[in-house]
């Protein structure tokens, strides 16, 4: 006979395939990041309405509205100004929260989109210090490696509460996720990745982003467990990048303090990034 622990792992993966697929949008977004001949018009032929006006409402937003004259009335525009990948980037994250809109309590978590959105800002510029060369895949690591945490809040509300309360205060405890549920937020995560047909070394990275020995894909694996340290404020910025240097990792050797205080600032404003994205995210509305 089955215990019941093993009864409920067959009730998380159940639950994890009937969650909900991401929009065909992000699925063509992916795609299109490789090719080289996609242009602003290709991009904005893929978005419906309400999509335009969400990037168009967070390109006019306190972050990014700055670098515009005027306003910024329309998709293509906003490509122009505010860059190609820039609109990539709200795009994909409006339609991540977007997916995950209907779940009941859309305030109680805000916590959890501002520390993935952080997170994904700082696992890019992470990528771009140490040259990985696939950024999207840092960016997305960090957007959704926490989306683990939100299955098991939404679906499992009385082990998450049993989690919550054995954790004294502590924000994560993979030990008594798995003790409780039989498997780990960052496990789940893994297996929705793998489901939405992420790139492996991604649905890897994600699945592994406690692990701070992940070998599978060193590089991805690192970055996103430091970005995910140094945005919960475990560790600082210069603590994060000697970190790095013992892992073997290096960022460009004629980087000198000046550079390095720029970089520090340009990892600032991501975060100040991060807010004015939330704010103006259907999340808040
Ligand atoms: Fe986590
Ligand atoms: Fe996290």
């Amino acid at each position: 006979m089955p215990q019941p622990q093993n009864k409920l792992i067959e009730k998380v993966i159940r639950e994890i395939e009937h969650l909900p697929t991401l929009p065909q949008v992000v699925t063509k977004l992916l795609a299109m990041a490789d090719s080289a001949k996609v242009n602003a018009v290709d991009l904005s032929k893929e978005m419906d309405q309400s999509l335009s006006a969400k990037v168009l409402k967070v390109a006019n937003s306190a972050y990014y509205g700055g670098r515009a004259v005027r306003k910024v009335n329309s998709v293509h525009r906003a490509i122009v100004i505010i860059g190609f990948d820039a609109v990539k980037e709200i795009i994909l994250t409006t339609s991540f929260f977007h997916t995950f809109q209907d779940t009941k309590e859309i305030e109680a978590l805000q916590p959890l989109w501002q520390h993935s959105l952080e997170c994904a800002l700082v696992a890019k510029r992470l990528a771009w210090v140490y040259r990985y060369e696939a950024m999207d895949e840092a960016y997305l690591g960090g957007l959704i490696h926490d989306i683990g945490k939100l299955v098991i809040q939404q679906h499992f509300p009385d082990q998450s509460r049993l989690i919550n309360n054995k954790n004294n205060g502590e924000v994560e405890n993979l030990d008594r996720e798995q003790e409780i549920l039989g498997m780990t937020h960052a496990e789940i995560g893994g297996r929705m990745a793998e489901q939405w047909n992420f790139p492996e070394a991604l649905v890897e990275a994600i699945a592994h982003h406690h692990d701070e020995k992940w070998q599978l894909n060193p590089n991805l694996g690192r970055i996103l467990f430091y970005a995910d340290r140094f945005v919960s404020g475990l560790i600082d910025f210069h603590r994060m990048l000697e970190l790095f240097t013992q892992a073997g990792m290096r960022f460009p050797l004629n980087w000198h303090l000046d550079e390095l205080k720029k970089v520090e600032e340009i990892f600032r404003e991501e975060m100040k990034k991060a807010a004015s994205i939330l704010n103006n995210s259907p999340a808040s509305q």
